[in-house]
């Protein structure tokens, strides 16, 4: 018995609104690990815990899914996924979420690093790639257990309008695109793959700049439709999809936003690109030549995500 607690896996999600809960729910479907969900407001993650142990019998899961307002409670997770802040209003940029999501994520990494001192940090609270580094930086940890999640959500988005439109399992599209997960993100064309055509040869021009330009304005465009919050099915299943990784039940590369030392000749900044993850967080960053003008692009994108950490002066 004792052997089988010991090898579950423990998954703390910090911020059990729409994002953290559904990340949650996910989590105990799949039955991959045991989840803790944390939250400032008392009783809302006991109950959605709660709701969510109580649909496990159905799902033939073994997940243990508690609520709980204290850290200690999340004591020796292998992976804490924060969501905890703010979330976008019609009208509001990613960007406009700075100042306040910077000091909870603060909080957060602080608490996560005295009670888990070696999990991986997911961040998926917005400006995203900027508190990914404000949580390098309030939680000492390593680069590779600080990672940032956005590039998944965006690859899946613009796959999703390319099987629209070219009327295709999403499945068999590969899309890629790099960039911080704002206005200025980097979706590559080029390398986007429906089966084994490049999308540049399927599709008209035109269409595949409106394809780029939707995926762009993925996040705001449900934002003006929610007009309560911001999306959270798609970015839930892209943060299950970075923790299967982490967990070795897939391995395909993902993008991801991690700390470039170099990489791309980019340096000191949070930015997505494709990574392989595995049970140390990041395990590689896979390089490969940009065109110049993608280049440029990618470089326009890191200074963006630059600026932001400069007006946080962390
Ligand atoms: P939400 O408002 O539904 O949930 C946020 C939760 O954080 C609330 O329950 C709130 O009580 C809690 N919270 C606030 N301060 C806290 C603290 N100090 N400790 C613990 N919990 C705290 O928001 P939603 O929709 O879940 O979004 C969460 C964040 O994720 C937002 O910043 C949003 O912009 C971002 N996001 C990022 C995406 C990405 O691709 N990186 C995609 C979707 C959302
Ligand atoms: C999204 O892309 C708001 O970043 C969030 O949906």
């Amino acid at each position: 018995m004792d052997s089988e607690i010991k090898t579950r896996k423990k998954v703390t999600v910090a911020g059990a609104g729409n994002v953290g809960t559904t990340t949650a729910q996910l989590i105990a479907e799949k039955d991959l690990a045991d989840v803790v969900l944390i939250d400032i407001v008392d009783g809302i993650p006991r109950g959605k815990a709660l709701d969510i142990l109580e649909a496990c019998p159905l799902w033939h899961s073994s997940a243990k899914v508690t609520g709980t307002n204290s850290y200690d409670d999340t004591a020796d997770s292998d992976v804490v996924v924060i969501t905890a802040g703010l979330a976008r209003k019609p009208g509001m940029s990613r960007d406009d979420l700075l100042q306040a999501n910077a000091r909870i994520v603060t909080q957060v990494a602080r608490d996560v690093a005295k009670t888990s001192p070696q999990a991986i940090i997911i961040v998926v609270t917005n400006p995203m790639d900027a508190m990914a580094h404000v949580v390098l930086q309030a939680s000492g940890f390593p680069r590779n257990r600080v990672i940032g999640m956005g590039g998944v959500l965006d690859t899946a988005r613009m796959r999703s309008f390319i099987a629209l439109e070219t009327n295709t399992h999403p499945g068999d599209i590969k899309a890629i695109v790099l960039g911080g997960h704002g206005d200025l993100m980097v979706p590559v064309p080029r390398l986007t793959m429906v089966g084994d055509k490049c999308i540049t040869d399927i599709l008209p021009e035109t269409e595949i700049r409106q394809i780029i330009e939707r995926t762009k304005n993925g996040g705001a465009e449900i934002v003006g439709l929610l007009k309560t919050g911001s999306a959270y099915y798609a970015p839930a299943a892209s943060t299950v999809e970075m923790i299967e990784a982490m967990f070795g039940i897939k391995n395909e590369p993902l993008p991801c936003s991690v700390y470039l030392d170099g990489e791309y000749g980019i340096n000191g900044v949070y930015v997505g690109v494709p990574v392989k993850l595995g049970p140390d967080g990041l395990q590689e960053i896979i390089e490969f030549d940009l065109a110049e003008d993608e280049k440029q692009a990618l470089d326009a994108s890191a200074d963006a995500v630059r600026q932001l950490i400069k007006k946080l002066q962390v």
